[in-house]
């Protein structure tokens, strides 16, 4: 059979899935009344955003030089918190169309995803895109030459396309059928010789969790029985399909096709991204994947604590959809029970709060989000720190180590200036520039973590026009000054608020966080004190006005005992109010917060 299995793979918004949509619409796989832009963004959330954040497969059927061809694409994410997504979808296929858009040029993801492509060993189609855009030819050799050079191939390999035009699409189609090789075809074993690489997964509420798999050797009909080798799990085939986008049953899958397979089970942990199905329980699994290491940390509780057990089963069912999730379940006190999530970014934070929101009606409280901190006490041990709540005495520290990141900034030079004078206010150590072309510098930092998380992209898109492009890899942990800074409310420290911090910023962060949650909390009965301390030691302080809300104003004549039994009643609320004073807090003010600090 004619197969092609391939990803196309690009910095953020080079147009990925708009190649994509010409690609769908050349192959008629969606038919030209249903076809809408960004097609294969199926989620509302990836359509309103612009951005794709789950790799999504759909196959294709072409005709090419009168033979038919199978082609499977897998639209990957472009941001780098989704990375774990293109790392996924690279192990599935053979070969890797690498996209860089005329205007922009080489960035950050370009060259990481590439990287990636290269480490799989996938046959590469280097393609320029937007080429609408760009009157000046000159420069598209450049930069044709430039991703030559990256890719390690002739400029004229190098294909000019536009996608939103369609130009020069069906020279991509064709370069597909031509250069990338067709799957490997394992020699099938006999009957029971069949095994699937799990790639992704789904949960859906009639067919139980759908395995996203690329057939490895033999092939699979419905109704046969197989396993999972990692969980152990027994698989009665329930129904096996294609991606048409939207998932088409068939009779049975091949070898070197991508499909899915209905298991049935209800339980999301007995399919893992990474594990083998196979028809005999004693297979040898294929090599999965890396685990990814969580770089971010945050907390969600539920809204009402009555909740935790309807948050734990949609963490399960949206951990199925997004293997880079990690949580486990905590307990704070002001909070009750919930859950520690370890995310790969703070964007990957932000859209697991909105997915549990719109996909599974799921409301939370987001504790400041952070990174992990190693911690050695006077005693001699060490422990791994995830929340500021787990922060012990200074006086029972020895040391502290944070994690730190290889930083890259691709920039042009014009913007070189800029971005070292925004590099000042970071604790980022200069290591080297490399260039790429005639006016593209790679700069080279090590970073800690936590002063990338906050607001480091924005600034860095600020002060080079939108054209600097960044990309971080972990290094490991070293030594940092570093403090808990807390945040009291009414006298009463609210530890979803608290926050490690360089001691020598402490002071300007203390002060930043009570003014931004005086433009926050609502104001009350009483005055609130806001403060910020490090160590019991106050450092900030902010105060909210009462709104004296006189609950005897609309009592006429002298009924002195009602007066009084009111006020008495008003007197009371406080009492309890005080006494709850940590969660007085609408989650909105939490939410506000935490979003601020974006
Ligand atoms: P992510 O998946 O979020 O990384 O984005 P993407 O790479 O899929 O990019 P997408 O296809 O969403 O395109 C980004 C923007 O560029 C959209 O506004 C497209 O309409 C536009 N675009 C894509 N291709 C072309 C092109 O060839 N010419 C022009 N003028 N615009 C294009």
């Amino acid at each position: 059979m004619n197969i092609r299995n391939f990803v196309i793979i690009a910095h953020i918004d080079h147009g990925k899935s708009t190649l994509a949509d010409r690609l769908l619409e050349i192959t008629g796989t969606v038919a030209k009344r249903k076809m809408r832009e960004q097609y294969l963004d199926q989620m509302d959330l990836e359509r309103e955003r612009g951005i794709t954040i789950k790799m999504q497969p759909v196959r294709m059927n072409f005709n090419y030089g009168g033979e038919n061809y199978i082609l499977n694409l897998i639209d990957t994410p472009g941001h780098v918190d989704f990375t774990y997504e293109v790392s996924r979808a690279l192990a599935a296929v053979e070969g890797a169309v690498l996209l860089v858009d005329a205007t922009q040029g080489i960035q950050a993801q370009t060259i990481a995803n590439l990287q990636l492509a290269k480490k799989e060993n996938l046959k590469i189609i280097g393609v320029i895109n937007k080429i609408d855009l760009i009157n000046d030819l000159e420069k598209l050799e450049d930069l044709k030459r430039e991703i030559a050079k990256l890719i390690g191939q002739k400029s004229e390999e190098i294909l000019l396309a536009s996608a939103k035009t369609g130009l020069n699409v069906e020279k991509v189609l064709e370069k597909i059928i031509k250069d990338f090789p067709a799957p490997e075809i394992l020699p099938a074993g006999g009957q029971k010789s069949f095994r699937a690489l799990v790639f992704d997964s789904h949960f859906d509420v009639y067919k139980g969790v759908l395995a996203y798999v690329k057939v490895v050797e033999g092939e699979l009909s419905k109704q046969k029985l197989i396993a999972a080798l990692a969980t152990g799990a027994k698989i009665q085939v329930l129904e096996i399909g294609i991606f048409k986008p939207e998932p088409a049953s068939m009779e049975k899958l091949a070898t070197g096709e991508i499909g899915y397979i209905a298991t049935g089970l209800k339980n999301p942990e007995l399919i893992k991204v990474g594990d083998t199905l196979a028809a005999d329980p004693n297979a040898k699994p294929l090599s999965g994947y890396n685990e990814p290491k969580p770089m971010v940390w945050a907390s969600f509780y539920p809204e009402s604590a009555d909740d935790f057990d309807l948050l734990k089963d949609a963490l399960a069912k949206l951990k199925l959809n997004d293997a880079a999730l990690h949580y486990e379940s905590e307990t704070q006190e002001a909070l009750g029970r919930g859950f520690r999530l370890g995310f790969l970014g703070m964007l990957h934070l932000d859209i697991t709060a909105e997915r549990l929101r719109r996909e599974y009606n799921r409301r939370v409280i987001i504790t400041t989000p952070t990174v992990s901190y190693r911690l050695r006490s006077r005693k001699g041990e060490t422990v791994e720190i995830f929340t500021p709540v787990d922060w012990p005495d200074s006086s029972q520290i020895e040391s502290i180590e944070e994690p730190w990141v290889h930083l890259e900034i691709l920039a042009p030079t014009k913007y070189l200036g800029g971005v070292m004078k925004l590099m000042d206010n970071y604790r980022g150590v200069y290591n080297r520039t490399d260039y790429l072309g005639l006016d593209h510098l790679i700069l080279n930092f090590d970073m800690p973590l936590s002063d990338i998380l906050v607001d480091f992209h924005d600034r860095l898109k600020s002060v080079s026009e939108g054209y600097a492009s960044m990309n971080y890899e972990f290094l490991g942990f070293r030594t940092g000054d570093l403090v808990k800074l807390q945040i009291l409310v009414a006298g009463e420290p609210i530890e979803a608020f608290s926050k490690i911090v360089p001691k020598n910023k402490a002071y300007n962060e203390g002060n930043m966080l009570v003014k931004k949650l005086k433009e926050i909390v609502p104001r009350q009965n009483t005055a609130i004190a806001l403060q910020a301390a490090i160590g019991g030691k106050i450092i900030a302080r902010e105060t909210i006005p009462a709104m004296r809300k006189d609950v005897t104003d609309y009592l006429y004549g002298g009924d002195v005992t009602r007066k009084m039994k009111l006020l008495e009643k008003q007197k009371k609320g406080k009492k309890k109010r005080a006494a709850f004073g940590r969660i007085q807090l609408d989650s909105d003010v939490y939410l506000k917060m935490f979003r601020s600090s974006e």
